[in-house]
């Protein structure tokens, strides 16, 4: 896709080369959530090069960048990109690939990070806005609590941005593709654990034992009738127990005394949510009651559901059609079980969280999120990068055209 000269993707697209750069250099060096001080370095010293007002530490390893507009007004917006690692093994042998055992840029956050960041560069050349612009960097978005820790430092008390955005790349999705829509986008994330207590003892005498590891074959069976049975079908809600300890598999003739079970548990509602934490408590409690055993629930609610407000996700869905023409704004993308810590940002502004094409699923950029071989896509750098300023300009216009 190319547009007129003056269009935000195409300045931006002049700096693609650098911006590559920038981006497979994050992605060489990876850092795990509040861990990200080369990272922070390095954006703090391209807005410095910039001559961007910018302010470090915030949640941590945060950074806020201001840029004020060419005209001063009371109105304002925010922007935020994440940019931390994943603790995996990067696969493959690209020239940019993880340096570091163990850590990789699976999701795509050193892409999010430098789009922010040519963002910045282009607001801060063109100005072609009134009011204010902040820029986010969070840290720690992958289950570590950046969003949360940038709020509990006072990010809206210091930067009262009256309205925020943020994107994620969306393999599957082709490049130059937008996907905005009213209402939840990513589900609310719980994690669950149950402690199973019974009695241990030798295998061949079961029955002076009260056996755990039977007890949590039944808890993970009837778990299952909650989203089945208790939900409605009209609803979406995933109960998944993802690992067990039980036991010694050195010892095929002891009974243990104990049984643990964690999962997660995902929902777009507060109704839905807390129906599941209620029926998941009877059934634990009562399941192994039954076999005169003890459970306990641990219940820790992680994130939020992601909710884009409905005035908000159509101003984006409107700038996205402007900048790249209405077939390419998709509105009805499904929303997705996965969590996102943008959550806590959304329950406090309006705003909304948009996705970006990232790739088609037969291309090598439609590898998923999360997964050994994925690399983000550096083509969509101006596409991301355009999109945020584009939100900026078209919500914060001048009132005297130039
Ligand atoms: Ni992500």
């Amino acid at each position: 896709m190319s547009f007129s000269s003056d269009h935000p993707v195409e300045v931006i697209r002049r700096w693609q080369e650098d911006y590559t750069r920038f981006r497979r250099d994050l992605h060489a060096h990876p850092e795990l959530g509040f861990e990200e001080h080369r990272t922070s370095q390095r954006i703090s010293e391209r807005l410095t090069a910039l001559g961007i007002e910018h302010h470090a530490g915030i949640g941590k390893t945060g950074i806020v960048a201001v840029i004020r507009g060419q005209e001063t007004s009371p109105h304002s917006i925010g922007l935020r990109a994440d940019m931390d690692a994943l603790s995996m093994q990067e696969e493959g042998n690209r020239a940019h690939a993880s340096t570091v055992p163990g850590r990789m840029h699976g999701c795509g956050h050193d892409g999010h990070a430098t789009m922010l960041l040519a963002c910045a560069q282009y607001l801060q050349e063109t100005r072609r806005f009134s009011g204010t612009a902040y820029l986010i960097f969070q840290p720690a978005e992958e289950g570590r609590g950046g969003g949360k820790a940038m709020l509990a430092d006072g990010l809206f008390e210091r930067f009262p941005a009256e309205r925020i955005f943020a994107l994620h790349n969306w393999p599957g999705l082709s490049v130059g593709k937008v996907a905005v829509r009213p209402g939840p986008i990513m589900a609310a994330c719980d994690r669950i654990t149950i402690d199973i207590e019974g009695c241990g003892g030798h295998g061949a005498h079961p029955h002076l034992t009260i056996d755990p590891v039977l007890v949590a074959g039944h808890i993970i069976t009837a778990v299952q009738s909650i989203v089945a049975r208790n939900i409605s079908p009209l609803d979406h809600a995933v109960i998944s127990l993802c690992g067990m300890r039980a036991g010694n598999m050195d010892a095929m003739n002891v009974i243990p005394r104990t049984a643990h079970l964690v999962g997660t548990v995902r929902t777009f509602h507060a109704e839905t949510q807390n129906r599941i934490e209620e029926r998941l408590r009877e059934l634990v409690i009562a399941v192994a009651a039954g076999f005169g055993a003890k459970a306990t629930l641990h219940y820790d609610r992680v994130d939020p559901a992601t909710i884009s407000d409905a005035q908000q996700a159509r101003f984006a869905a409107r700038v996205a059609a402007q900048l790249f023409g209405e077939e390419n704004v998709v509105h009805d993308l499904e929303p997705s079980m996965g969590a996102e810590d943008f959550s806590y940002m959304l329950q406090k502004k309006p705003g909304a969280y948009l996705r970006l094409g990232q790739g088609d699923s037969d291309e090598r950029h439609g590898v998923f999120l999360h997964n050994s071989r994925y690399d983000f896509n550096d083509a969509v750098i101006p596409y991301g990068a355009g999109l945020l300023a584009g939100l900026v300009e078209a919500g914060l216009p001048l009132v005297a055209k130039p």
